[in-house]
């Protein structure tokens, strides 16, 4: 019987090694998914010219989730594959919540030494369909002196709102019940009013959540210097883009970070991914990491459902995690067998 369908994206570099690792895992825990793979991707684009067909677009739209590895390559312009295939797929299907969860797993260590596992346990919601990312503004001028280029952060009442409004729930089934919004208020004073006021009114709504406000730059130091004070963080795409990176370097590093893009009305599929890009410098050396793209299937599982299995996933992580030694070579394929060993153990 089938549970779910969901799509593989594996796409560039590594995506495809951890991808791999990704559906070994899904299979040992939840056997009856219907996996189908979808060649997108670099190679793709040299053979056909194209990045995301909307024959393909729709086709993924029937789907019950997706699991996508990584895009970008070096041998394509800069991004033609991360906006024409990455950001389509996140907007087309209003993933507004870009989910992105940093907890310091058994067998990891924290920022300077000092932090044990169990003390770092913090989200980031990051908005997922606007900001920076939008893809407004232009050039003038191209290739003279006076050249001009403007982008422009695109930010509605309704996407910061929901987006925010999602970020209380979220707090509100979590232990410490605390969002920390992060801006750039005193600068950004456009967009940053705007961010600014929405929190205000929908905190009025959640009077049991305890609310917080950092400015981008501190919220950087923060996350470095004091992690354990974080609990739901939110905040716009690019702000959230740069410091879930910082977020995944203090949590163990970015082969562990995993993340969801969430269309929490269910109107569109949800995508599943690592945080980490297609990785050239290791790309087909069977060397890349696959924890956080198995972790994203923990997260897949969670939101088709399956929570039981999403934890027996986790507890393979946490396995795997205490058995490593510093400086341990580590092959791709050998993580997954014992990912998906240890989940149907669990
Ligand atoms: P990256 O995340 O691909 O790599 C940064 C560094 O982290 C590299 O040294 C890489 O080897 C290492 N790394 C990443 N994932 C790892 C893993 N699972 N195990 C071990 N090491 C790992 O970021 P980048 O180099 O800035 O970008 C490379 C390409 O990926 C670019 O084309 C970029 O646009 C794209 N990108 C895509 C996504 C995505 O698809 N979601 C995310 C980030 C970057
Ligand atoms: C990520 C990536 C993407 C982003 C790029 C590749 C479009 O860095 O998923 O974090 O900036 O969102
Ligand atoms: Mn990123």
């Amino acid at each position: 019987m089938t549970v779910a369908r969901i799509a593989l994206v594996p796409g560039d570099g590594i995506g495809s090694e951890v991808v791999a690792q990704g559906r070994k895992v899904l299979d040992a825990v939840l056997p009856g998914i219907e996996a189908t793979e979808y060649d997108l991707g670099a190679a793709r684009y040299h053979r056909t010219g194209e990045v995301l067909p909307e024959s393909v677009l729709q086709e993924l739209a029937g789907y019950d989730g997706i699991l996508l590895g990584a895009v970008g390559d070096p041998s394509v312009p800069p991004g033609v594959l991360e906006r024409g295939l990455l950001l389509k797929l996140r907007f087309a299907f209003q993933q507004y919540v870009n989910l992105r969860p940093s907890r310091l797993w058994p067998g990891t260590s924290g920022p300077l030494g000092s932090v044990k596992p169990g003390e770092i346990d913090f989200v980031v919601v990051r908005e997922g369909t606007e900001g920076l990312y939008a893809g407004a503004g232009g050039t003038m001028h191209t290739n003279t002196p006076a050249e001009v280029a403007t982008e422009e952060s695109l930010n509605t009442r309704h996407g910061v709102e929901r987006v925010i409004r999602d970020a209380f729930a979220r707090a509100g089934k979590r232990e410490r019940r605390k969002v920390t919004m992060v801006h750039k208020t005193n600068v950004l004073t456009h967009a940053g009013g705007l961010w600014a006021r929405t929190f205000a009114e929908v905190a009025r709504e959640f009077p049991d959540i305890a609310t917080d406000y950092q400015h981008v730059d501190a919220a950087a130091m923060f996350l470095v210097t004091q992690p354990q004070r974080y609990d739901v963080i939110v905040t716009d795409n690019l702000f959230g883009d740069i410091l879930t990176d910082i977020a995944a370097a203090v949590t163990g590093g970015i082969g562990l970070a995993a993340s969801g893009c969430i269309n929490p009305e269910r109107d569109f599929p949800s995508m599943f991914e690592p945080v980490h890009g297609s990785a050239p410098d290791i790309a087909g050396q069977g060397v890349a990491d696959p924890v956080a793209a198995v972790l994203s299937v923990a997260l897949l599982l969670d939101h088709l459902g399956h929570p039981e299995q999403a934890r027996r996933v986790e507890h393979a992580v946490a396995v795997e995690l205490s058995s490593r030694t510093p400086g341990q070579a580590l092959r791709t394929d050998e993580v997954g067998d014992r990912l998906a060993a240890h989940a149907s153990a669990a």
